[in-house]
This record gives C-alpha cells, structure tokens and sequence, in this order.
C-alpha cells in the first residue's frame, strides 16, 4: 500500500487531467489513473485532435484544389502525400499529449499507469497495486456504440478511431449515423477525393440542433458532393471481396435495399465507459443509458465517489468535460466550483463551420417562450466576400419582452469562434441590443454577428 492521496482521478482525458491538474493548483495531493500509454484521453489521442488535424489538411487540399484559383492561384501537378498527412496529424498528437505529461510533471500530479478499479470508497487498485484516497472521481469517458449486425473490425468497417487512420482515400465511403462524427470524418475523405454517402436514421442532420441550421447545413454539404440517405437505417452489414454491401430500410417501415461501399464508419454516438471500475461491486447507481449518476455537485450515491464528463449525462464534449473537472476539483478543496450549462458551445468544425449555444427555436417553441429571430447572411458581410466564404448565416434568439439572448446559431466562416462572442454575452447575461451597441471592428465576419443582433430589432444596416 502507498501513502494516501487526498484525490485519485480516474481517466487523464479532457475532464480527468482538468480535474487532477486544479486539484493540484489549489493544493491537494493528487494521483491520475489512465491506461492508455498516453495521456489526453479520446479528445488528445483519437479524438478532437486528431480530427481537427486531419480537417484542417483537407482544407488545404480542397482549398488548393479548388478555392485557389478563384484567387488567381493556379497550382498545376497538385497531388496528395496521404502518408505524410497522418504522420503530421501523429506530430500534432504527439505534442499535446507530451504537453499534458509536462503539465503533470509541473503540478506533482502523479500519473498511476494502467486500469484503475474502485474496490472500496477511498481504495483503488492499478493494475494490482493498492492505493487509498479520501476521494475519488472517475472520469472514465466514453467510446464508440456498436451496431447490431454492423461489425467493426477498424479495416473495412471502422469507428472514428479507424475512419481518422486510412492508409487511402476510399472510393466511395459510407458513413451510418449524421452528427458530429460522420459529418467531420465524412468531411475530410470528401475533401481528398472519396465519393460519400451518409445514411441517417432521422429526417435530418445534426440532431440537436437548431433546425433551420441542420437545413442549410445540408444542403451547403450537397453541393459539396456529399450524398445523403435521411430517415433511413442500416439493418446489416455483409463485408465481400468487392467491398461492404448495406442492407438499408426506411425508418419508417418499406421495403430493403443495398448500398455497395469501400469502407464503412459507423458514427452513431457514444456509450459510458464503466467496465472494470467495480462499479456494481460498492453500488455507484447508474441512469438507463448506463451513466453514472451525480447531483449538482458530481456526487453519486456512495459517499467520497465523485464522476465527471462523458460518463455521466449532458453533452459528451471535450469542453464541458474539462469545465466539471474544474468544478469538481474547486468543490473537493472548499471552493464554489460551478458549470453553467445553458451556455456551453457546440462546434461542428467542417466548412462552413456550425456553431450552437443556448436555447433552439425548436426549444423555445416548445417550451412556450415568446422569442424574437434576427438573422443575417454571410453574402452580405464584406469580410467574408473577400475571403470568398459567404455560405451561411448568423442567427440570434432573444425573448421577445426582455430582448434576453437565448440562443445563438451560426453556420459559416469560422463559425467556432464566432459563437464564442454570443456565448461570452450570454454569460453576462446580455440582450441582442448590448451586442448590437457594441462597437465591432471593420472588415470582421462578427459583424455579422452584430447586424444579427440588430436585425432581432428590425434595424439591421447592411441587408
Ligand atoms: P475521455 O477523453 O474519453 O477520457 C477517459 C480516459 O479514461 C481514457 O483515456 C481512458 O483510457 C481512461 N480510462 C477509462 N477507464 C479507465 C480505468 N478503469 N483505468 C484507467 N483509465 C481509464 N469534443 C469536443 O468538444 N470537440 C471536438 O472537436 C471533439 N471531437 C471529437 C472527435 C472524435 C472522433 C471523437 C471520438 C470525440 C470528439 N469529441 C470532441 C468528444 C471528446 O473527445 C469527449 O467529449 C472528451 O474526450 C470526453 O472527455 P472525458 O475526460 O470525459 O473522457
Ligand atoms: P452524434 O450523436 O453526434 O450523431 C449520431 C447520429 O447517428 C445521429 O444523427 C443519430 O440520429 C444517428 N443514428 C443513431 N443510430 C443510427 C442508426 N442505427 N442508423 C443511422 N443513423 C443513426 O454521435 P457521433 O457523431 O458518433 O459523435 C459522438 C459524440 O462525440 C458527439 O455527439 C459529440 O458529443 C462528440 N463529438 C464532438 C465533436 C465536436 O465537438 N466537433 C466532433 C466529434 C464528436
């Protein structure tokens, strides 16, 4: 048995190495259990990072490709070193999960290498070596959901982790499931030249958010190349000589057909990952999505046990992860941590980005609030003409009696880091005629973000 450690943390990713690291900060003796050879977790090591590595490359190469000489740049001869792109999505790995290393190392936060188990409140076990803590938080993440009747074997059939480490561009890529995944991922082999078809059990894309953004984001998509197959569901997957042949059906009932394909990713969200902690053995409760379950202060039900991030409910992004780990580590050393979760982001970083904060329409409509639209397009925002990115629109939702913002959706040119204006106002609890008074630099695409804010006044200038 080692010393005691005031807080064991289970899993180093986004929420857990947050929460270790801001323990530590505030002066707790801290150890992080992960047993994956790297630290980061599934945002570092084959999530948010390889991804947007990867997104970024194909941008280039589509911009190269075809954006390009709209500027007056011709390139003849371009071609793709694929081999070379992954080995520089690695590098970009590489130096973050090194950085998370360094940050332990700077902040005395022990790393205990291997799987962790809880066998008693206060007692963990790594890999067969005991350990005691007067608290423990597991962050133990989350991974990819399985598909009756689809098998990934990461070759032909691949789940994110595959679908970010194609040695060739497919031909013709399935992609089952339209969200973040399937769009990003789906995204890259467009770009690099694979044919894409997306199969989607609901009507539209992106479930979640604001409609009339899934909308444009589809059709914005289309002419793209990317292909799509709505409201239908994939009941089997047969993996022949030629290729992956799906059995596809109507959601809706009707009769089956076939689509042929090189590769398939499956992308139809993720699941809790709670196996070998020993749960089941001290008790921890579980929701009916097999979540652990917390109160508003990332307690569960036995006492000294703390859960943080993709294993519990909410959002699964890396983001919201790391503001609970936060949280979580200020509440155990006496502070006030807090997450306000009407106001987290949700970026998909394809392009034209698309952007999420706060309340839908759809939301609103539902829940009875009266609420007023101002929108504004891209075409009519001078930077985004000059950079030849108009596609999209800023959307704001504010109540129609306190002028309140209530939501934001963006589709277009750096949507990601637009939003963050809107959820930054949001936080202060801002009205759309604060942003709309707000002096906005010219040219900027946030100015289309204020002429938003003016339109939800009937006062927009430029349009
Ligand atoms: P994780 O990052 O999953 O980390 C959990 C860690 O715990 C893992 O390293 C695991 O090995 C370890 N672990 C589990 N059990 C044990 C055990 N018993 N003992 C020891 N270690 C254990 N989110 C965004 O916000 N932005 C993005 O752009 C984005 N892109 C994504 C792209 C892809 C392809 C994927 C798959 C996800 C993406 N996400 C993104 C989601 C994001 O990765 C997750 O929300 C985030 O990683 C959750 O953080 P976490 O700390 O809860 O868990
Ligand atoms: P997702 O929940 O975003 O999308 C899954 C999609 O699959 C949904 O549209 C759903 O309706 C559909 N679906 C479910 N079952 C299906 C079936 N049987 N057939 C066809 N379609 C089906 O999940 P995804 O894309 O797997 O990503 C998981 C999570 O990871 C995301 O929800 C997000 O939280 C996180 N993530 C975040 C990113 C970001 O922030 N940019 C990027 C990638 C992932």
């Amino acid at each position: 048995m080692q010393d005691g450690f005031d807080l064991i943390v289970i899993g180093a990713g986004p929420g857990g190495y947050a929460c270790a690291l801001r323990a530590a900060q505030l002066g707790l003796k801290v150890a992080c259990a992960e047993r994956r050879a790297t630290l980061g977790g599934t945002c570092l090591n084959i999530g948010c990072i390889p991804s947007k590595a990867l997104l970024q490359s194909s941008e280039n190469f589509a911009a190269a490709a075809g954006h390009a000489a709209e500027h007056g740049i011709l390139i003849d001869g371009l071609r793709l070193d694929l081999a070379r792109m992954q080995a520089r999505k690695q590098e970009v790995v590489t130096a973050n999960v090194r950085g998370v290393e360094f940050l332990f190392r700077k902040n005395k936060v022990t790393w205990l290498k291997g799987s962790a188990r809880i066998t008693a409140p206060g007692k963990v076990t790594v890999d067969g070596q005991d350990y005691t803590a007067r608290q423990i938080v597991i962050a133990s993440g989350s991974d990819s959901l399985t598909l009756p009747g689809v098998d990934v074997d990461e070759r032909q059939i691949v789940s994110s982790t595959g679908g970010l480490a194609l040695a060739e561009v497919p031909g013709h890529l399935a992609v089952i499931g339209g969200g973040y995944i399937g769009l990003e991922l789906g995204s890259v082999w467009r770009r690099l030249g694979a044919e894409v078809t997306v199969v989607e059990f609901l009507d539209r894309l992106v479930p979640g958010m604001d409609l009339e953004v899934a909308r444009a984001f589809e059709r914005v998509l289309a002419r793209q190349g990317m292909k799509f197959r709505l409201g239908t569901k994939v009941t089997a997957a047969r993996v022949g000589n030629d290729g992956v042949t799906l059995t596809l059906e109507p959601a809706a009932g009707g009769a089956a057909e076939t689509l042929r394909a090189d590769i398939v990713l499956l992308a139809i969200g993720r699941r809790p990952v709670t196996d070998g902690l020993g749960l089941d053995e001290i008790g921890v409760a579980r929701d009916e999505r097999g979540r652990v379950k917390t109160d508003e202060h990332y307690a569960t039900n036995v006492p000294g046990i703390y859960a943080i991030g993709d294993v519990i409910a909410g959002p699964m992004l890396a983001h919201k992860a790391e503001e609970e780990g936060v949280a979580v580590a200020e509440l155990l050393a006496g502070q006030a941590g807090h997450v306000n979760y009407g106001v987290i982001p949700g970026v998909v970083y394809t392009w034209p980005e698309v952007a999420t904060v706060g309340r839908t329409e759809e939301e609103l409509k539902a829940a009875g609030t009266e609420y007023k639209t101002g929108k504004f397009p891209f075409t009519a925002n001078a930077r985004a003409r000059a950079m030849g990115d108009t596609d999209g629109f800023v959307k704001i939702l504010a109540d129609a009696r306190t002028d309140e913002i209530l939501g934001a959706h963006i589709i277009g040119p750096d949507a990601g880091t637009l939003i963050m204006e809107l959820a930054t106002a949001m936080e202060f609890g801002a009205s759309a005629e604060d942003v709309a008074r707000t002096c906005h630099a010219h040219p900027t695409l946030n100015e289309a973000v204020k002429e938003a804010a003016l339109a939800a006044d009937g006062r927009a200038l430029h349009i």
